[in-house]
């Protein structure tokens, strides 16, 4: 079995929904506390032993190569005051010569495309893809529940989770004729189904380890739902061709493309640390009392 060595970060999207906030910022660098979004992508796929991040870029996205980039002044500033605490969190962000790569997607075509303008970068071997707004918080990354689950079954394997039938409209939804257990067969995908045409309630979120065969199928540019290249279309095509599977994953998965999802998991991610927990938890019975 190949490892799985390389992970791309499509972030080339316009982040429309969160405007006027993303007017001049990229959404992947929103913080959910105080690292932004894009970090905790980055900290998963490296947590799960990924070794060469591609970055799909687009137009405005420059604060994304900045954050992940040395930064001498700021490192010698710290350093010179004392702060051992912060000085670590940023040198601990930089990805090491050579481990990092930025592409463009030169017109917004859809995460189909997006994937496919890494082709080059990837060549022939297994790879992850992580979308930075789907932010799981787990024991296990996701992304390496994942890694160890496709060493044993190989081809490709996306990360699933149920969801309300009202729900189904929004994510690419798996077909199998075993729905149950952890690891799941898929014998079909469909991107954003109406919910009355949906095969099941199983939806993607966006972590996925994919075959790289799927480029051939991205290379068609097939428009599909909201007239875009998807990657489900292309990946759905390689079903059949190679092992496919979904992983239900342990953890629990917050919406950050959504307004009330990133302001879940803001308080989520606080409450959790103990140096926030005990104050967030206290202002939030303020706000909820009565
Ligand atoms: C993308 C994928 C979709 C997946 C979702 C997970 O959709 O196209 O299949 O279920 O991510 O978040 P988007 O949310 O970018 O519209």
């Amino acid at each position: 079995m190949r490892p799985v060595r390389k992970a791309i970060f499509p972030v080339g999207g316009l982040g429309t929904r969160f405007l006027p906030a993303t007017k001049a910022m990229p959404k992947e660098m929103l913080p959910v506390v105080d690292k932004p979004l894009i970090q905790y992508a980055v900290e998963e796929a490296r947590a799960a032993g990924i070794e060469q991040f591609i970055f799909v870029t687009g137009r405005g996205k420059s604060a994304i190569e900045d954050h992940f980039d040395h930064s001498s002044e700021l490192q010698a500033t710290l350093l010179d005051r004392g702060k051992a605490d912060l000085w670590e969190s940023v040198r601990s962000i930089t990805l090491e010569a050579g481990q990092v790569a930025y592409t463009r997607q030169p017109e917004p075509l859809g995460l189909g495309h997006a994937v496919w303008c890494a082709r080059s970068l990837i060549g022939d071997e297994p790879f992850a893809v992580l979308l930075a707004d789907d932010l799981i918080l787990a024991e296990r990354p996701c992304l390496k529940q994942m890694i160890d689950a496709h060493a044993e079954v190989g081809g490709s394997m996306l990360a699933v989770m149920d969801v309300p039938k009202e729900h189904t409209s929004r994510y690419g939804i798996v077909a199998s004729p075993k729905l149950g257990g952890q690891i799941v067969e898929v014998s079909g995908l469909v991107e954003k189904p109406k919910t009355e045409e949906a095969p099941s309630t199983l939806a993607v979120i966006g972590r996925y380890i994919l075959d790289p065969g799927v480029f051939d199928h991205l290379g068609a540019q097939q428009r599909g739902a909201g007239n875009e290249i998807q990657l489900t279309d292309a990946m759905a095509k390689l079903i059949g061709q190679s092992p496919f599977h979904g992983l239900r994953f342990e953890g629990e998965r917050f919406d950050c493309g959504d307004k009330v999802g990133f302001i879940e998991a803001n308080l989520a991610f606080a409450l959790k640390r103990a140096d926030l927990g005990p104050a967030v938890r206290e202002i939030l019975g303020k706000y909820t009392a009565g």
